[in-house]
């Protein structure tokens, strides 16, 4: 692979020369309002094979296809009913990811063998242009290494693929933070396979009117509805620890010593850390909490305790990712 071309902005005039890398089956790391994305050309088997060469990511674990409306949602996808489309119209362009029933010209590089392909409309302007100028569905997983934590800035994209990819774009940080949520939908019912900023709650506002309700059921010894959920994710190489309340005095750890590390929206700052972010709400709390992962990781830090923001928002998003990165250790 050539090096790396770095674009230090995000402008109009970069969308030809990204295009290009893309239609000749190369491989551009692009923002996204979640998190930066890794992507190819989604209908190009060579080109999204190259993905998962970059990520050292395993091959059963399918990706997402990003577009830009839902007229191009149609081109790769089955619309099996109403739901569909209503969920698009809500939370599209956005952190929302449908699994459809796919297209017979959708690879199965880019769907890891299923009969499903999963759909978003991001919203990040830069990356909406180059949807409609390209007219390339993109095939996009986040653009970190397999089982790191998702890159939400330039410099942590550059810092995880530089050398491994045909070029990064900066536009700049990530709104959210946080990967979309993937729904998928069958009959009447509706699941959320990956919680992200669009919560279940809001979901369920949207769907109920049709009648539909959520399944919640979580089946201990199946297959995983969505692959990429089995892997250890998101994690630092500090050793994270899910603190369920505010009491360090109680705090013991016992498999790994400091530096410690805290982070969290913390009603005081305590005593014996050597590296604290206190988060102002959960927003703030998910889009910087990448970032701290990886900033605790320069700061030396062996055990990072991470304090539980709460169900509520976004809240379940943030606990998930953290019950990955902790292979859930509590104290
Ligand atoms: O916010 C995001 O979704 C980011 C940005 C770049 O758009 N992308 C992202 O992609 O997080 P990735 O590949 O890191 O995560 C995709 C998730 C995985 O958990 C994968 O297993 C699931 O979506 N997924 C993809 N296709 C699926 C399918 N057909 N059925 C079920 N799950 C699927
Ligand atoms: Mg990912």
């Amino acid at each position: 692979m050539n090096p790396t071309r770095l674009f230090h902005e995000a402008t109009d005039s970069i969308l030809p020369g990204i295009t290009r890398i893309l239609k000749d089956g190369g491989l551009c790391i692009v923002p996204t309002e979640t998190v930066y994305g890794l992507a190819a050309n989604a209908l190009d088997p060579v080109a999204v094979g190259k993905i998962f060469q970059a990520k050292g990511r395993p091959s059963d674990n399918p990706l997402i296809v990003h577009v830009h409306n839902f007229q191009a949602v149609e081109a790769v996808a089955e619309i099996p009913g109403p739901s569909v489309r209503l969920l698009f119209e809500r939370f599209s362009p956005g952190p929302l990811t449908i699994v459809l029933p796919r297209k017979p010209h959708v690879p199965d590089v880019t769907t890891g063998g299923l009969s499903t392909v999963a759909v978003r409309i991001p919203s990040h302007p830069w990356v909406r242009k180059l949807l409609e100028f390209s007219n390339i569905p993109l095939a996009a997983p986040s653009a970190n290494r397999s089982g790191r934590p998702s890159p939400t800035d330039f410099t942590m994209a550059r810092a995880e693929m530089e050398g491994r990819v045909d070029a990064i774009v900066d536009g700049g940080e990530c709104r959210v933070g946080l990967e979309s949520t993937v729904v998928s939908i069958s009959g009447s019912e509706w699941k959320i396979l990956r919680p992200g900023a669009i919560s279940s709650h809001a979901i369920q506002d949207c769907l109920a009117p049709l009648g539909m309700k959520e399944n919640q059921t979580i089946q201990k010894d199946a297959p995983p509805a969505s692959p990429g959920m089995k892997y250890a994710h998101y994690q630092p190489k500090a050793c994270v620890y899910i603190a369920e309340n505010f009491s360090p005095e109680k705090w013991e750890i016992q498999t790994t010593s400091g530096p410690y590390g805290l982070i969290g929206i913390l009603p005081e700052i305590p005593e014996g850390f050597e590296f604290i972010r206190d988060f102002s709400d959960s927003e703030h709390y998910a889009r910087d909490l990448y970032r701290s992962f990886t900033d605790a990781d320069e700061a030396g830090i062996k055990t990072l305790i991470a304090l539980d923001p709460g169900p509520e928002g976004i809240g379940s998003a943030i606990r998930n990712r953290l019950f990955r990165a902790a292979q859930g250790r509590k104290i």
